[in-house]
């Protein structure tokens, strides 16, 4: 057995920033989620992604936000330093971020470029973090607003870089991951290429023009509109007819407070309400976003803020049910006159994913994502109401923070 030195000592500041760094960013598509996040956080209009090599070779995030003051920039890629969270504010948080720990940690293990260039600013300047080396910022050509470029992701912790998968997979969580984002803010302009493959490029549009503009007509057309109050709580957003139904769970994505989360307790309210209307092994899509007063929700429960605590989970969940029941009691596009953004068709639209030859003869052929087939979704499967036993582990599991199209 190894002796163990008997004495304590924190250990250094890149060996910290990398530990961070294993829980925050675990792979590809976690570098994408925290810098369109930053990008989100800086009131950007238009953000563009781009991806190559699954991302381990490079991701580029530019934004036309806020940008980062020259003084600033040591301190963006410094440990727990942080524009965003007052003193004492852990229960008002507002922002996506609130930790400071993003661009330190990717800066640990891979090599960074921040080039920024605030509003107003005469020229933008550039810092590098390369596996925790921090150069000195020097001036640079560049728009105003911020370009963060991340290369040779976990190039320092090779050990770690063992544990992504093939190029393909990540790629694909990368660029779910991206489409997450964009539904999450359509008011935002979203440009994703991967290879230099334009995935989409869609501009400032209503929900309900991003949901058609990346899953396709007949997916959209399939939809209907979702909105209803409880007390202080608000839901609204768009899910399967009865009509429409896929082969997993991966078409689900859920928003709260304008983040994208993974949460166990709108999947499961979500799986409840369509348990009659479904057949089994068949999920419904959707895109709900959730509102609800800040206080009323804790989102510093998980490395990566993909899950949260609510203060009344029951109230969330009778929230969801009541109003996806309600919602699919209606006729497809009847469905709420003042919300329906989707045209009804005469017929429903059956969308079948491949794998259940259909009994009746295929009106619809569904159309091909413009995505290359994403890997395997998470599988979620707790008893109803109930939070799995242990969220972290569940949620570090492989392809955690992706919830990918089938
Ligand atoms: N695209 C951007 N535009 C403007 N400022 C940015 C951008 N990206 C990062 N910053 C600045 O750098 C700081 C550090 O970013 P980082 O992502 O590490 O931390 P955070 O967003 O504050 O918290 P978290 O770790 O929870 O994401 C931010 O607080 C913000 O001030
Ligand atoms: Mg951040």
């Amino acid at each position: 057995m190894a002796m163990m030195p008997d004495r304590i000592r924190l250990l250094p500041e890149t060996l910290v920033n990398r530990i961070a760094a294993g829980e925050v960013i675990e792979r590809p598509a976690a570098v994408v989620k925290e810098l369109v996040e930053n990008a989100l956080d800086a009131r950007a209009r238009r953000i563009e992604i781009a991806i190559e090599g699954g991302g381990i070779a490079r991701i580029a995030v530019a934004d036309d936000g806020i940008g980062i003051a020259a003084d600033d920039l040591p301190l963006a890629v410094a440990r727990h330093a942080t524009s965003k969270l007052g003193d004492d504010q852990l229960i008002r948080i507002t922002t996506l971020g609130f930790r400071g720990e993003a661009l330190p940690s990717i800066g640990a293990v891979a090599r960074l470029a921040i080039t920024s260039r605030p509003r107003g600013a005469e020229h933008a300047m550039t810092l590098r973090v390369e596996g925790g080396q921090v150069f000195a910022a020097i001036p640079a050509a560049g728009r105003e607003g911020t370009e963060i470029v991340v290369r040779d992701l976990f190039f320092a912790t090779p050990a770690r870089r063992k544990f992504l998968k093939s190029i393909r997979s990540e790629a694909d969580a990368a660029e779910a991951m991206a489409r997450r984002l964009a539904l999450a803010a359509p008011a935002v302009a979203f440009r994703c290429e991967s290879d230099g493959r334009v995935l989409f490029d869609r501009p400032a549009e209503t929900l309900a023009a991003r949901i058609t503009g990346l899953f396709g007509a007949n997916t959209a057309e399939g939809l209907i509109a979702v909105e209803a109050t409880r007390g202080a709580l608000r839901l609204s957003g768009f899910a399967s007819a009865a009509t429409l139904t896929r082969a997993s769970g991966g078409w689900q994505y859920f928003i709260v407070n304008g983040r994208p989360v993974v949460d166990p307790v709108l999947r499961t309210a979500l799986r409840v309400a369509y348990r009659d209307v479904v057949p089994a092994g068949r999920h419904p899509v959707a895109v709900l976003s959730l509102e609800l007063p800040v206080e009323e929700v804790d989102v510093n429960v998980h490395p990566a803020k993909s899950e949260l605590r609510y203060r009344d989970p029951d109230g969330v969940r009778a929230l969801m049910i009541g109003a996806l029941r309600a919602a699919l009691a209606m006729p497809l596009g009847a469905g709420a006159a003042p919300h329906a953004a989707f045209r009804p068709r005469a017929q429903p639209a059956y969308e079948f994913a491949g794998d259940v030859a259909p009994t009746k003869p295929m009106h619809f052929a569904e159309p091909r994502l413009p995505f290359a087939a994403p890997p395997a979704a998470r599988r979620f499967d707790p008893a109803p109401f109930s939070l799995p036993a242990t969220p972290h582990a569940e949620a570090s599991g492989a392809g955690a923070l992706v919830s990918a199209p089938e």
